[in-house]
């Protein structure tokens, strides 16, 4: 799909990450772009999960039925890289909370981006007539550039405009984040001597970096986190540097069978393989290094939670490891995969309304 102006820069990291700073939450949601975890604070995340457990109840009570907290809001979706959960989970919370939900007709591939118009432009169009936006993208800091466009149209336009980031390139997805730790602390109710695991392609897995760095705020817990990858993909320097200065106590191998028996959160994930497009040589020498098959489970703790973002491919074994793996109690994934959908609804309350919730 090309990406308008940015087809040729889609592999540099965009200017604006290091020049816009986004707001940081600080207690207070409303009209604030949502792009980076680090604008979360511990206190923020402990309100966006009682918002999102309080959700989560009012849908299961009343049937999957509405819970009309944003009723006259529009989200637009735009999104320029495949995905399935990021896409419908938005949408299902949007149309949840009694909002509107718009796109691009054909997708976005088909909006002005065919005729080559640059991503500032497309995001201030999306802007006139959304309250929300939320911008998947292949570019490093992509939301950044978008945040600060969308600051300088709100200057002209009498309702402003939020973007939620859905992911930009081999950067962060901070709502991916977010339902992560939410499931974690759904499912261990505490951070106590926790050993996180994330296990797979950690150099371009925008999800293990955001999750990282949220783990940051419960370092004083004693949580030691194990960073498991081939060598050619393990995690950026200063996502790790991060963590050590937190005070977790950061282990990094090659080897899982040195950190499995103890982990008790195991985040497999995918080997991105569309990050490989200039050496799919490489892709194919680390491929098949870390898969997870229900005889690999036998090894870990009977109380670990397994976490995966998903989609799956073999790094999960074949169909039937799949089929076995799903019906092991301490397989998350598909509560995992729900939660994003309480997440989002909670996050866009609370940025579109900041409503108590
Ligand atoms: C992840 C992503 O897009 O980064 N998927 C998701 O949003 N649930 C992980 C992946 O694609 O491997």
């Amino acid at each position: 799909m090309t990406t308008g102006e940015h087809d040729s820069q889609v592999s540099q990291p965009n200017p604006f990450l290091t020049q816009y700073v986004p707001p940081r939450i600080d207690g207070s949601f409303t009209g604030k772009h949502i792009i980076t975890v680090d604008q979360f604070a511990r206190k923020d995340l402990q309100i966006l999960f009682d918002a999102a457990a309080s959700l989560r109840k009012r849908v299961h009570e009343s049937d999957r039925g509405l819970v009309e907290l944003c009723n006259s809001k529009v989200m637009a979706s735009l999104f320029f890289e495949a995905s399935t959960r990021t896409d419908l989970s938005f949408q299902a919370a949007m149309r949840r909370l009694g909002g509107k939900v718009i796109s691009a007709s054909n997708g976005v591939q088909f909006s002005s981006v065919y005729k080559g118009e640059n991503l500032a432009d497309t995001v201030r169009a999306a802007g006139c007539y959304a309250d929300v936006l939320v911008l998947r993208h292949p570019q490093l800091g992509s939301s950044y550039e978008a945040a600060y466009y969308l600051d300088k149209l709100n200057q002209r336009i009498q309702n402003p405009t939020v973007i939620i980031s859905g992911g930009d390139g081999i950067g962060e997805h901070p709502t991916q984040a977010l339902l992560d730790m939410f499931t974690i602390y759904d499912k261990k109710k505490q951070f106590n001597h926790l050993t996180v695991t994330m296990v797979g392609d950690l150099r371009h897995g925008r999800t293990v970096h955001s999750l990282a760095k949220l783990l940051t705020h419960y370092a004083p817990e004693q949580v030691t986190v194990c960073l498991v990858s081939p060598r050619s993909l393990t995690t950026p320097r200063e996502i790790v540097a991060r963590l050590q200065a937190s005070g977790i106590s950061v282990f990094e191998t090659s080897e899982l069978q040195a950190v499995l028996g103890q982990s008790d959160v195991i985040y497999w994930t995918r080997v991105q393989e569309e990050r490989f497009a200039a050496d799919p040589q490489e892709y194919e020498a680390v491929k098949d290094d870390f898969i997870i098959t229900p005889a690999v489970m036998r090894h870990a703790k009977p109380d670990a939670i397994l976490m995966h973002p998903l989609p799956r491919k073999h790094e999960m074994g074949t169909r039937s490891d799949h089929d076995i793996l799903d019906e092991d109690p301490r397989a998350v994934y598909f509560e995992q995969m729900e939660n994003g959908m309480f997440i989002r609804m909670a996050l866009l309350a609370k940025v579109l309304r900041g409503v108590y919730v």
